[in-house]
């Protein structure tokens, strides 16, 4: 039996530096959250949220699974989405794919993986409905790139149509909703810009959004 004495003598360190940098951190934390941002993302090692926008323990609540795949009938997804709208009243939104995702390669092809097969049919139903736009694209790696970016466009949709964020806009809820892909070769994140602040205008940012896809 292995006891990763490491990662505990790592978050002893961890601790008392924070700790230093910021006496009582851990005292006000402690007493409640109050993060402005819910972070839906790929649940991929090397994607972590806090760290790639640089923002503390506190400022950012997370919800992370296998290609931040936002279904409607996920209760798991669904009550993150819906404690961080109606409790924490959080502001933003934000869906980060990235590219090199594991999920999205894996639904473009063939294979079998096991039970994950079904998680990854919802990826699949973003390719056949953009199958048009995808097959006109030559190279492989390009084709899942592209993938990988309209993928993040249809879960920010499919939070928009929730019926927690459109009861939060119905009653007037300042609640913004964002696509945001990040790249694990340069540590940078791009704006996918189907950007969601209203019913009205949720579908016209995802269609203008796909249609900048297309053209570039
Ligand atoms: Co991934």
């Amino acid at each position: 039996m292995k006891f990763l004495s490491q990662l505990f003598d790592n978050n002893k360190q961890w601790a008392i530096d924070v700790e230093q940098q910021e006496p009582g951190f851990f005292k006000s934390l402690s007493e409640q959250q109050k993060p402005e941002y819910l972070w839906i993302g790929c649940a991929d090692s090397r994607v972590p949220a806090n760290e790639i926008v640089g923002l503390k323990p506190g400022e950012l609540f997370v919800h992370r699974n296998v290609a931040n795949t936002v279904v409607h009938t996920d209760l798991n997804c669904l009550s993150v989405i819906q404690y961080a709208v109606d409790v924490l009243k959080v502001k933003h939104i934000i869906v980060t794919g990235h590219y090199g995702c594991g999920g999205v390669n894996a639904a473009m092809q063939n294979g079998r993986f096991g039970l994950i097969d079904n998680w990854l049919r919802h990826i699949k139903d973003v390719q056949h409905k953009h199958q048009d736009h995808l097959k006109a694209i030559e190279s492989e790696g390009k084709r899942q790139d592209r993938l990988t970016e309209l993928h993040v466009i249809e879960q920010v949709m499919n939070v928009a149509q929730t019926s927690i964020v459109q009861d939060a806009w119905a009653r007037g809820q300042e609640l913004q909703l964002h696509s945001w892909i990040y790249s694990v070769g340069d540590g940078m994140l791009r704006d996918l810009k189907a950007n969601m602040s209203s019913s009205d205008q949720a579908l016209e940012s995802y269609q203008e959004a796909v249609a900048r896809l297309k053209d570039s």
